[in-house]
């Protein structure tokens, strides 16, 4: 049970719940899994700083697919930014059916090196967003569920996608905080699926392992100082090792629709997540530092 009044319940499901809620869906996996939703007939609420990225991205999904699509700018990482995107869609009149917690970024180098107001972004926008929209959506999913849900057959249950990260399974020294914002992120989902799961609510965490997006040119992620012709040629070398950010998402995609609690796409990354269990934490702290010294 949750401990929402019913009261509560009945304010939170006011409106029908219709849409899907991406968060992150200007580039990369967002974009993907923003695509794949619409080809299934889901419409849409696409979220990011980027308006322009987005209401392009949506007119081409609503000529494709023929879904509604809506465009929310917002800086997730911004004071009241949880409450003022849950307030739009009040005002709006949009019910989020099922929501994918996907925005995120990465910071790479040494904690000493690093400014502080980075890391606070980055637990505002990784931990604190997707926990604040998760807990706002979460009572109208659950009484939608418990009221009947008109529309369950045709699109199924209501849910929450939150994008971790195999990061989420071991420490991560030169990205350290990083790596505990995708901990966090996976004990968090993880719990939430158990506390729903008889509930008509799935819940799925997402952890893709190094997946081809503009993750890894974002400022925060590009070393600092100098960059030689072949610490370039050796990136390009590494992003084109990366699994497609297409095929990640429909692995997540495919989970999410069959309510599995966690989803790592590709066999050597779900390999590496499993064998850090049965390592020595010290064995497992050094390659996790080796692999990220490399990269
Ligand atoms: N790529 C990988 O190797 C990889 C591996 C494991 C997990 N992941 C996870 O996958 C998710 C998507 O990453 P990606 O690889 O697709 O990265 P990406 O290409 O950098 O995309 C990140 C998305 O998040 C949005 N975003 C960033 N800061 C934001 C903010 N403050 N407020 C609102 N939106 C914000 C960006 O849009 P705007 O800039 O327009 O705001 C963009 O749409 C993240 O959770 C990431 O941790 C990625």
């Amino acid at each position: 049970m949750n401990d929402q009044s019913p009261a509560e319940n009945a304010e939170a499901f006011r409106l029908p719940l219709t849409h899907v809620m991406i968060t992150g869906a200007s580039a990369g996996l967002g974009l993907e899994l923003a695509r794949l939703f619409a080809a299934d007939g889901h419409p849409l609420v696409l979220v990011a700083r980027s308006e322009d990225k987005l209401t392009s991205l949506a007119q081409v999904l609503r000529k494709d697919f023929e879904v509604d699509v809506q465009v929310i700018k917002a800086d997730l990482a911004a004071p009241n930014a949880v409450t003022d995107l849950l307030k739009a869609l009040d005002e709006a009149e949009i019910g989020i059916r099922i929501l994918v917690n996907n925005a995120a970024f990465g910071s790479y180098g040494l904690v000493v090196d690093r400014q502080i107001d980075v890391y606070q972004r980055m637990i505002d926008l990784n931990i604190n967003a997707l926990t604040g929209l998760s807990r706002g959506l979460l009572p109208a999913m659950l009484a939608c569920a418990a009221a009947g849900d008109p529309i369950a057959a045709q699109r199924g249950q209501p849910g929450i996608m939150n994008v971790a990260s195999t990061a989420a399974f071991q420490p991560g020294p030169l990205m350290a905080v990083y790596f505990a914002t995708k901990a966090y992120v996976l004990s968090f989902t993880e719990a939430l699926h158990e506390e729903v799961l008889d509930q008509g609510v799935r819940v799925t965490t997402f952890c893709p392992g190094p997946t081809r997006t503009g993750f890894f040119s974002q400022q925060d992620m590009v070393p600092t100082g100098e960059i030689s012709e072949k610490q370039l040629a050796e990136s390009s070398k590494r992003q084109a090792k990366r699994m497609d950010a297409s095929s990640a998402a429909l692995v997540g995609f495919n989970a999410f629709k069959k309510g599995q609690a966690i989803v790592i796409p590709g066999f050597k990354n779900q390999l590496i997540a499993q064998a850090y269990r049965f390592l020595p934490r010290s064995v497992v702290r050094r390659v996790a530092m080796g692999m990220l010294k490399a990269d």
